[in-house]
């Protein structure tokens, strides 16, 4: 422990350095409040000519925060059909992963809202399953917003901290508005309104208001200090008080200056709070009907109106969230209709690709105490992440086989696209109409599972590996309410039937990554083939002949050389000439954008290849695996250096024991 002069990091701190680094943060501190911009109504307007983007409505706000980080574009199969102009959000890149078309379709929303449309202005709700990310997506919004670098004014003192435009007279809105350059919506609230009206000092000799010297402050939107962001859960559904979103009389005060006196009621209900930014409101389905008039009004006009008060502007975006069967319950009874007209919803459902799934697994391991403590073996995350991709796919006759399906999503198995083409749009799109992804394993059932797997990681080695997150998942149904039992035997004959199951997936997996360990001049090898392989392709599609460097003797590409690598993935004769020519294409599009081209570059070439070297090892391997007892020196040298590159890709000595036993078992089996 540091005593208390010193320091941890040793360097000893004398009393008098302590006090000044103490004044010196204190200072700090206070020197972030100082920055904060204060003025008058006047000062403030020459802000809004200069940059109309203070002035912005929350909707506008909220879609240049996240323009303002920026886009990237989304690539290769990844690009799903359903958008054209389908890009992702940086704004999200971090917390949130896959999913690229619902953000599409909640920036275009806020976009709807930042042109002032009538969409824009509807209640957002987010449609979903249990844990698909829908309160992830709120709270990045949220804290986006008081993070958000365009500044942001407000009336000093105002209960809900109001546009300071508000004060300009209704009769000059129009010649304000072509001077300023931006549209005036909205009317002072009754505090402001009384303090302009009632306080002498803002009156000239002549008896007219000096609204322009009225003060104004910068905002700095909280959530904890319930400014510009709220939540509204109401406390007791059976008895919903809606003062907790549209504020009350004051009760201390309200002997003082009567009722319907401004500053005899506390303008502090959740809508009020959320002026100028967001609102959660949390199980809306379930409020009260006498709600529904609040929300339908501030959905449409953008008006509250508190009891004795005139309706009063509010400039805030309502986003909400339900799962799916509560929603359809909403959607049919006529009870809501009017509601229903104002509701903008956005369907969440899980991800469908699992490479996005494994990355959701590794944001939340890296925030938990496991991190660094435990080895998780390569492939252990993406055998869950397939297993809840599996689980949420729908079938569809143009592409029966589950497996190949969460493939296909994920970018991969274009080898099998090109041996029976399909349509991969026509295949996300049916998907969509049937609900895909609506319903599944969720991302905290399989994190439950990972969590008990990596708390009870093996003594000693401290690993997890693939085996054990299946055996982990398959546990975790005896701990889960909520399946049928229907459902139940689906999920884990996904996970362990013998054929189509994430098991079944993993011995193949398995059986390469050996492979791959005891061809150790692997890659050297797999590239030259590969050089070689596209040298004669190439010449093949430009219809030119290969000039030998030493002798130059020009000849015909080898036809024999290629065909015997592109039978290894079942190119047919009558396929060979797309196949090369898709290939050449995807070589010419890579050096385009400046991309490293080797034989990992193509995945189906990559496979062809790597199965042509493997054929002749299967042998090798299980000549190796079989010989325990007799310790031939030449076998065990072999083994280590299989374990040594098994280490180079992420293994360690003891995951690469396991993998060996567990392959060594299958190939037993198989004899
Ligand atoms: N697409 C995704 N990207 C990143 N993380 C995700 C994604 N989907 C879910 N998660 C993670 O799963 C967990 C649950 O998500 P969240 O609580 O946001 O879901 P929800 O839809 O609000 O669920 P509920 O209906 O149970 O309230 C969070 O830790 C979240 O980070
Ligand atoms: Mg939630
Ligand atoms: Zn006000
Ligand atoms: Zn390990």
């Amino acid at each position: 422990m540091p005593d208390r002069e010193g320091r941890g990091d040793g360097v000893p701190l004398s009393k008098n350095h302590f006090e000044d680094s103490l004044d010196e943060l204190v200072r700090q501190s206070k020197a972030v409040r100082d920055d904060i911009w204060e003025g008058t109504m006047k000062e403030y307007m020459a802000l809004v000519h200069k940059d109309a983007k203070v002035s912005q409505l929350a909707p506008g706000r909220i879609y240049d925060m996240i323009m303002q980080k920026g886009t990237a574009e989304v690539v290769g199969v990844e690009k799903l059909p359903h958008y054209e102009d389908l890009v992702k959000y940086n704004f999200f890149t971090e917390e949130i992963f896959g999913v690229e078309e619902i953000l599409h379709d909640l920036v275009r929303f806020f976009r709807a809202g930042a042109n002032r449309t009538e969409t824009g202005k509807r209640i957002l709700i987010l449609v979903g399953p249990v844990s698909s990310g829908k309160s992830t997506i709120v709270s990045i919004l949220k804290r986006g917003m008081e993070q958000d670098p365009t500044p942001l004014f407000a009336i000093r003192n105002c209960p809900v901290h109001e546009e300071p435009l508000h004060l300009v007279p209704r009769s000059q809105r129009a010649e304000f508005e072509n001077l300023l350059g931006v549209k005036i919506e909205g009317d002072l609230c009754p505090v402001c309104k009384y303090r302009l009206t009632t306080e002498p000092e803002w009156r000239d000799h002549d008896g007219n208001y000096k609204w322009e010297d009225f003060p104004v402050v910068q905002l700095q939107l909280s959530e904890r200090s319930r400014v510009g962001i709220g939540t509204f859960q109401p406390s007791d559904p059976k008895n919903q008080d809606i003062s907790e979103l549209i504020g009350h009389v004051d009760l201390g005060r309200i002997t003082q200056y009567g009722e319907g006196h401004p500053l005899g009621y506390k303008f502090d209900g959740e809508l009020q709070v959320s002026n100028r930014g967001m609102i959660e409101y949390v199980e809306i389905l379930k409020c009260d009907i006498k709600f529904h008039y609040v929300l339908i009004t501030v959905a449409q006009e953008q008006l509250i109106k508190a009891p004795g008060f005139p309706q009063t502007y509010v400039d805030t975006v309502i986003v909400s969230h339900t799962n799916q069967t509560e929603f359809e319950k909403f959607k049919s009874n006529k009870e809501n209709e009017a509601l229903h007209d104002r509701m903008y919803p956005i369907y969440v459902p899980y991800n469908l690709k699992y490479q996005d799934e494994v990355a959701i697994y590794r944001k939340l391991i890296s925030r938990s105490e496991f991190q660094d403590k435990v080895h998780l073996a390569p492939l252990s995350l993406e055998m869950a992440g397939l297993f809840a991709v599996l689980t949420r796919l729908t079938s569809s006759p143009q592409c029966p086989d589950f497996l190949k399906k969460a493939k296909y999503y994920n970018g991969e198995a274009i080898m099998e696209k090109e041996k029976d083409p399909v349509d991969l749009k026509k295949l996300w799109l049916e998907g969509k109409e049937k609900g895909e992804g609506m319903s599944g394993i969720s991302p905290r059932f399989v994190m439950n599972a990972l969590n008990i797997a990596l708390g009870t990681a093996k003594e000693g080695t401290g690993c997890v590996n693939p085996v054990d997150v299946i055996r982990a998942l398959k546990h975790q149904f005896d701990h889960h309410i909520g399946f049928t039992d229907e459902e139940r035997a689906r999920y884990i004959d996904l996970l362990m039937a013998e054929k189509g199951s994430v098991l079944a997936e993993y011995r193949q997996k398995a059986r390469k990554e050996i492979n791959r360990a005891f061809l150790f001049a692997y890659d050297d090898q797999a590239q030259a083939l590969f050089d070689n392989y596209m040298h004669n392709a190439t010449s093949y599609c430009m219809k030119r002949k290969i000039l030998d460097p030493v002798t130059h003797e020009e000849s015909e590409p080898d036809e024999k050389l290629m065909r015997s690598i592109e039978e290894m993935v079942g190119i047919s004769e009558g396929a060979k000439a797309e196949f090369r020519q898709g290939l050449f294409v995807f070589k010419s599009d890579s050096m385009d954008r400046g991309k490293a081209f080797d034989f990992k570059s193509y995945p189906p070439l990559q496979e062809a290849i790597e199965k042509k070297l493997i054929t002749d090892l299967k042998n090798i391997v299980s000549l190796t695996l079989a010989d325990r007892s007799r310790k031939d020196p030449k076998t065990m040298e072999r083994k280590n250096e299989a374990i040594s590159k098994l280490v180079e890709r992420g293994y360690c000595p003891a995951c690469s024991e396991a993998l060996l036993e567990f392959v060594g078992e299958m190939l037993r089996k198989e004899e």
